[in-house]
């Protein structure tokens, strides 16, 4: 007899686990149920959104602007950063950053400031006469 029980006992579990699972495939189908469970993480990258410091930087022959960014310690930053003549780098060791700068399209970067003090970023593609000079500094206060 009790072995009957956990038997029907584990048939009901079963079964209940197989509606629970169906009902949890089904339902974002049923009535476009993504929304609920979509809606906090929109939030929360939202939030993130704000917080993110996002500067303009352009390369063109031979310089950075701004060549001097000045950001605050634990801010996200996204640099969008775009050549207007040749191809350049962008390089900043301290974050390990090194992309490179393809005339007239924007690339992204994106950090943590963690660190502070003061970094250097410089161009990391040989890009004429005064490639060495191409630098700039970011500045985390
Ligand atoms: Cu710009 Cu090298």
């Amino acid at each position: 007899m009790k072995i009957k029980l956990s038997y029907q006992l584990l048939a009901i579990l079963l079964l209940a686990g197989i509606i629970t699972g169906a009902l949890v495939l089904f339902k974002p189908n049923e009535k476009k149920g993504t929304t609920p469970s979509a809606a906090p993480s929109e939030v929360s990258s939202t939030v993130q959104n704000q917080e993110i410091k996002e500067i303009q930087v352009i390369a063109r022959q031979w310089q950075f602007e701004p060549s001097e960014i000045r950001v605050k310690r634990g801010e996200r930053v996204r640099l969008r950063i775009k050549s207007v003549d040749v191809t350049h780098g962008f390089a900043l060791p301290a974050y390990n950053i090194n992309v490179v700068l393809t005339p007239g399209k924007e690339e992204t970067v994106e950090f943590v400031a963690d660190k502070s003090g003061e970094f250097e970023f410089a161009c990391s593609v040989q890009c004429g006469a005064g490639h060495a000079g191409m630098r700039g500094k970011i500045i985390i206060e």
